[in-house]
């Protein structure tokens, strides 16, 4: 019997449970989960995927952009290719289920497959990218980028707040950013890529619902904001003479909160904002913060951008401070698939849950695809809605339910190809 056939299915709930705390462990922080892209937690985490994958049977290696790749032959030599996956980098002080389980739930499939000794007419590749949040480098998506055909090498030569480029970074982790462009996946062989993920929001949990099918990812823009302004003794500057940048910025930051209150398809977020040589008794000379917008209509986030500049512009002028904002990210909202998404409604039925359709407020890899390859992704219940949060939770059924979903839909997609 071979090694595969010895260990029992991990394609339960509890098993991969198990692998969530395994994978857990790998953090650059020992105070919470902090994995950012190419750093050592995010190569120990690829190790031990790579480890994983074998043991489904796959074929392993570490792409251009530093992405674990498992691939498990088809029939034939050319045949078409089903793409899986999702992310294993996390923001700072994160839960351990964004991104993780959907390339565990992968894996799991892959490797019941293996175990059953399933003989599909197409190759299934796991992918387990390692860019998606965006948190180290201010672009990001560069691994599904680069599978998608969609990567812009000039990502290789951003830097992260040490100066260090994702190019030196990418050498660091051991891999070779020189062939990024042949990681592109041909479209014509490529049937499609399927993420699971969980939702990361209220709306399966609000209905009693351990899984949903995704209609359509927001659209996204992300900006840096600077503002500058003029240092001086918070002691002797008399308030009417100062031209505070934090101030000026904090008054930009409720500008553009009110911005997004006034449409209920928009979010607008700064998530973090610095005072370069800050002090406590000196009046802050220039302040950068984070602008983070998202909607499912392209056009209103376009115009909530626009409307962004004109605020900050009003508020630099009447304060007597200088601001810009260089967007640094975007990407247009991203419909799924409505050929992988009937396909996987049948599968949902045939196992006894409701297709209920959501959108998804967060981006995710699956965008990378969109316009060259078809996407799908199905949500699992979050509890609370509660994510990037070390209390963010999916329970082993509604992580096994959406597995086992994808695992029917693969076994009737081989019947019918
Ligand atoms: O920002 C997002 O929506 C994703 O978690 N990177
Ligand atoms: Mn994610
Ligand atoms: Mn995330």
């Amino acid at each position: 019997m071979t090694k595969t056939a010895l260990h029992e299915t991990i394609l339960t709930g509890a098993a991969m449970e198990r692998r969530i705390d395994e994978l857990a462990a790998f953090s650059d922080d020992p105070e919470c989960l902090t994995r950012l892209t190419l750093r050592l937690a995010h190569r120990k985490a690829a190790g031990r995927v790579s480890a994983w994958m074998r043991e489904a049977g796959l074929e392993t290696r570490i792409d251009a952009l530093g992405t674990v790749v498992g691939r498990r032959a088809g029939a034939a030599p050319d045949a078409p290719v089903l793409l899986l996956g999702s992310h294993i980098d996390t923001v700072r002080d994160a839960g351990r289920y964004d991104g993780n389980y959907g390339v565990i739930a992968a894996i799991a499939v892959l490797d019941e497959l293996n175990r059953t000794g399933a003989r599909l007419p197409f190759a299934i590749e796991a992918l387990a990218f390692g860019d998606e949040e965006g948190v180290r480098f201010s672009s990001t998506l560069t691994g599904s980028r680069a599978v998608a055909g969609t990567f812009d090498p000039a990502a290789l030569d951003d830097t992260d707040a040490t100066g260090m480029t994702r190019g030196e970074a990418l050498l660091g982790f051991g891999a070779d950013p020189e062939p990024a462009r042949s990681e592109a996946r041909d479209p014509k062989k490529t049937i499609g890529y399927v993420e699971l993920h969980i939702e990361q929001g209220p709306v399966l949990e609000s209905l009693g619902l351990p899984i949903g099918l995704v209609t359509a990812i927001n659209g996204g823009t992300r900006a840096e904001i600077v503002v500058q302004g003029q240092s001086g003794h918070a002691g002797t500057l008399p308030m009417p003479m100062r031209r505070d940048a934090l101030a000026a910025a904090a008054e930009m930051m409720l500008a553009i909160e009110e911005a997004a209150l006034g449409h209920r398809d928009l979010v607008a977020t700064v998530g973090r904002i610095e005072v370069p040589r800050g002090a406590a008794n000196t009046v802050p000379g220039a302040a950068r913060m984070s602008l983070d917008l998202r909607s499912s209509d392209d056009a209103l986030r376009n115009s909530a951008v626009d409307a962004v500049r004109e605020a900050i512009r009003r508020i630099a002028q009447k304060r007597g401070v200088t601001a810009s904002l260089d967007i640094t990210y975007q990407m247009p909202a991203t419909l799924c698939d409505k050929a992988l998404m009937a396909g996987l409604e049948t599968s949902f039925t045939r196992l006894g849950f409701k297709p209920f359709h959501l959108s998804s407020g967060a981006g995710h890899d699956a965008m990378s695809f969109r316009g060259a390859i078809p996407c799908a992704m199905i949500f699992t219940r979050c509890r609370r809605g509660v994510s990037h949060h070390p209390d963010e939770y999916a329970s082993p059924d509604d992580m096994e339910a959406a597995a086992r979903v994808l695992m029917d839909f693969i076994l009737s997609l081989g019947e019918k190809l």
